[in-house]
């Protein structure tokens, strides 16, 4: 889909800073900066509640229209079952800490993700957190919730194949449209920006498919410890990049 960006109309405004329209984050590290001060890992995760807030404030000054954070992928399974009932209990007790300033700030969330191993309510937290802000216009926050590329087109296939196979859709007549409309993120635009931090260089299975043109910002600080400066830098960064969709003339973000 069409790239999205502005020139930043708030505090970045005379820096001349390009601001993406979608930005997507993989909020990474949360155990790697407990450890390194002795605290158990889900110490981490508690931090990065507090980063993941700082990130959609700066989000809503900087005039972003779509942030997308990772959250837990279809990956994370594979951890101590106590640290996965940790998170899902995190996404519990932030829903009832931040639903309403969210609402307030008018926000709108969309979560993406298989609903898959996910227990009763968990699934009605998803769908109350959506119908609550379902009419909310200002920044659109996509929580990646158990969630990965892979098992995301797998789903799609399975859709468009099932299509297909009721004698509505000709195989022929598949296209990128139609496959993007089979994606959870059907109708958002695809990011611009992805931000990783904690110095992993890998997309570890995240919007594969949209991420496809997405400038990659990695940085050094684990999630717990992203502020506006780390934010500002990785701004830099994007607005520095020549992105060019395959074609030969440079284009600035
Ligand atoms: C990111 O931090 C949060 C989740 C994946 C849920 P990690 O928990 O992956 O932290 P590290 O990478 O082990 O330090
Ligand atoms: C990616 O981080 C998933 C999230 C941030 C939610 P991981 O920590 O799971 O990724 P790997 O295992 O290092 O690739
Ligand atoms: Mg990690």
């Amino acid at each position: 889909m069409s790239v999205e960006t502005a020139i930043a109309t708030t505090p970045a405004a005379t820096s001349g800073l390009r601001i993406p329209g979608h930005l997507a984050v993989i909020m990474d590290g949360n155990g790697r900066w407990a450890q390194a001060r002795g605290k158990v890992r889900t110490e981490g995760h508690v931090e990065g509640v507090k980063a993941l807030r700082r990130l959609v404030d700066l989000s809503i000054r900087y005039g972003i229209k779509h942030l997308t954070v990772f959250s837990f992928s279809s990956e994370n399974w594979r951890r101590p079952r106590d640290e996965v009932n940790f998170i899902f209990g995190l996404l519990h007790r932030f829903v009832a800490s931040d639903l309403a300033t969210l609402i307030q700030n008018n926000v709108r969330i969309r979560i993406i993700g298989s609903s898959k191993g996910l227990d009763e309510p968990l699934r009605r937290l998803i769908a109350e957190v959506q119908s609550k802000t379902a009419n909310n216009t200002g920044l659109e926050l996509i929580v990646a919730f158990n969630y990965g590329g892979k098992s995301e087109l797998t789903e799609a296939v399975q859709s468009i194949a099932a299509e297909v196979a009721a004698g509505r859709l000709k195989p022929e007549d598949i296209t990128e449209a139609t496959v993007e409309r089979a994606l959870y993120t059907s109708g958002i635009p695809d990011p611009d920006m992805i931000i990783r931090t904690s110095g992993e260089q890998r997309v570890s299975n995240f919007l594969i498919w949209q991420g496809a043109y997405s400038e990659l910002v990695f940085v050094e600080e684990h999630w717990p410890d992203f502020n506006e400066q780390v934010f500002l830098r990785a701004l830099d960064e994007y607005s520095s990049r020549n992105r060019r969709f395959g074609g030969i003339e440079s284009r600035s973000p």
